[in-house]
């Protein structure tokens, strides 16, 4: 969706020495960006605190990132909030993330409706308390007719699982006579995949200086451009989201192919 020029100039005054809106081509913004929002809890341990105060801080981040996301005109913005892996943290982190999901989702539906964002869960919400898959889908119900952006959150997500289930489903249509093996093709998995439908991520920025992928998106970030940034989750904002935004501009993607595109 084209941005609103005179709401993007306001929401970028004050810029650092390093970074302005002026660095950035608005006619060449990614359409999809994915986040993996990782140094909550080392955040939080650095100022002495309990880990937990790390992810209340990153609720800041993720608000500021959708708002930014809005304003440059971004397609589909979305983040790595709760991995398949993560139910081996201590129970009581489990908790308190799970309590924070649904309360934050509730706190921060008047910014969707604002915004005009439509809300969407990548990964398996059956395992999730009761409460955060109420809340959930009360955010999925109440932003269903929106358009400007669509913000995918993924909880309980894995990439491997994530695969395998779209592999499942197939293997069910061939058996019951309603597909061929020989229709099973790209399309035919993407189709089958939480993401289905969307398109796959241009630019996957991760925090915390980690270089992994994390079981996140395997299959969608085929062709993505990485970026990298040492600053904890908590500390990420819309500056170092126009560096990651500077450096995607500066890359040349070919897809395999050799012509820049
Ligand atoms: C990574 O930091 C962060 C998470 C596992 C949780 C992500 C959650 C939030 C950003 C909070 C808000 C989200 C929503 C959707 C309300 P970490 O704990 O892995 O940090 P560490 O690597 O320093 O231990």
């Amino acid at each position: 969706m084209q941005p609103n020029m005179e709401k993007l100039g306001a929401y970028f005054a004050d810029a650092p020495s390093d970074i302005s809106l002026q660095d950035i081509d608005i006619a060449r913004i990614p359409r999809h960006v994915s986040f993996i929002m990782d140094g909550n809890g080392r955040w939080a341990q650095a100022r002495g605190l309990d880990r937990s105060k790390g992810h209340v801080a990153g609720v800041d981040s993720l608000r500021e990132t959708v708002t930014c996301s809005v304003r440059l005109g971004v397609d589909v913005l979305s983040a790595y909030a709760f991995s398949t892996e993560n139910w081996k943290r201590p129970q009581r982190e489990v908790n308190l993330l799970m309590h924070l999901f649904a309360t934050t989702l509730v706190k921060e539906l008047p910014l969707f409706h604002q915004e005009h964002v439509r809300l969407r869960f990548l990964g398996d919400l059956e395992a999730l308390p009761a409460e955060t898959r109420e809340v959930f889908q009360r955010g999925l119900d109440e932003t269903a007719g929106y358009d400007v952006m669509t913000f995918a959150l993924a909880v309980n997500y894995g990439s491997r699982a994530e695969i395998a289930r779209a592999a499942r489903l197939i293997a069910e249509e061939v058996a019951a006579g309603r597909m061929r093996p020989e229709d099973v093709d790209v399309d035919a998995v993407s189709q089958r995949l939480y993401t289905a439908g969307l398109p796959d991520p241009d630019l996957l920025v991760r925090t915390s200086g980690e270089l992994r992928l994390s079981n996140y998106l395997l299959w969608q970030l085929a062709y993505t451009e990485m970026y990298v940034t040492d600053l904890f989750w908590p500390d990420f904002d819309r500056w170092e989201y126009l560096r990651a935004v500077r450096a995607f501009q500066g890359r040349g993607r070919r897809y395999g192919g050799v012509v820049n595109s």
